[in-house]
């Protein structure tokens, strides 16, 4: 089958090549995959790789043969999920009581850029409770992690502030239901503060900062570095204040500790009701994924970018 190559020997990093078709346990499907989306963080990963290498978190498509021991859904149906590596190709195999179905109305398109971009902030939100008039600052909020984050926040009944880096992309924040600031850092935001939740993933100076605006027990849920994998910071105002948490979610330990059906099928819902938007910026076939992971790379786009694996 193909499936997209980590290939050092490529001027862009990166090729669509043949590799051998996976084979699935008693418990997995094999799903035909018909899109996919690309998640800046694989794109990261593109780059520093090795050879061989196969990239790729989300997928939607078509079971071709449904799992040997009865659990999931059937032949032909049409489903969605992520896997930890390699669904930019035509075929992956996926535990069966994972896949989410694709609700009638849907594209195979939209749906493809749920799962990763979806359930981080589904799930780092969740660490903050019952979010009714509570306060949640959102950094890095000009990206479709932080979008989807303020969207779900306002759908939950919070106050939402969110930090952009570039005043030409607040309106994305704003758009998404945020008060926004542009800043290099959260000190911008401390006349809206202080937080009950706050979801980083951003780090550096955001995270440093950010932990100065929790209130008393609060919550921050950091993610990501996506601007700078160090901090310089001053740990006494963190307890001085009366306490609070930061905790550290890995998305992939939290499905571990409960499956990704049922939000994918929440988010999927959302998305069909017009109550959650996620831009696209971009739609089209996975011949060109050289040139799609270094518009990502270059942060040239907004929005997700899909490939139809065609
Ligand atoms: N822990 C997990 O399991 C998990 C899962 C999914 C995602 N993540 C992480 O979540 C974060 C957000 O995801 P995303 O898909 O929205 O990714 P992203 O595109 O890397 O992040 C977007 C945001 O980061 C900002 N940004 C990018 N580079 C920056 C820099 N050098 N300095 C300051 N700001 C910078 C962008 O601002 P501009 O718009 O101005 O470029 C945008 O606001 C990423 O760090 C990602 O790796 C973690």
């Amino acid at each position: 089958m193909r499936a997209v190559i980590v290939d050092r020997a490529e001027p862009s990093g990166v090729r669509i090549g043949t590799v051998p078709e996976p084979e699935p346990a008693p418990h997995q499907a094999l799903i035909r995959v018909r899109a996919t989306s690309l998640n800046p963080a694989e794109c990261r990963r593109v780059a520093r790789e090795e050879t061989g290498f196969r990239p790729g978190w989300d997928f939607a498509g078509d079971v071709l043969r449904p799992a040997a021991d009865g659990s999931g859904p059937p032949q032909g149906a049409r489903v969605f999920g992520n896997i930890s590596g390699g669904s930019w190709s035509e075929l992956v195999v996926h535990r069966a009581d994972w896949l989410a179905p694709i609700p009638e109305g849907l594209g195979y398109e939209q749906v493809a850029v749920l799962p990763i971009a979806g359930l981080t902030p589904l799930r780092a939100l969740e660490r903050g409770g019952f979010l009714l008039g509570r306060r949640v600052l959102v950094t890095g909020a000009s990206g479709v992690v932080g979008s989807i984050a303020i969207q779900l926040a306002r759908l939950s009944g919070a106050l939402v502030v969110a930090i952009v880096r570039r005043a030409e992309r607040a309106h994305v924040a704003e758009e998404a239901g945020a008060t926004a600031f542009v800043g290099d850092d959260c000190r911008v935001a401390a006349e809206r503060g202080p937080f009950d939740l706050i979801l980083d993933g951003q780090s550096g100076a955001y995270l440093s900062t950010a932990l100065d605006l929790l209130a008393k027990d609060g919550i921050c849920v950091f993610f990501g570095t996506s601007a700078s994998n160090e901090i310089h910071w001053d740990p006494r105002n963190f307890y001085l204040k009366g306490g609070g948490t930061l905790y550290g979610l890995a998305l992939g330990h939290e499905l571990t500790k409960r499956g990704p059906r049922d939000d994918l099928v929440r988010l999927a819902d959302l998305v069909r009701a017009g109550r959650l938007a996620v831009r696209v910026d971009a739609t089209t076939s996975w011949r060109v994924v050289s040139d799609l992971v270094r518009r990502q790379l270059a942060r040239e786009t907004i929005g997700k970018i899909v490939m139809q694996v065609d």
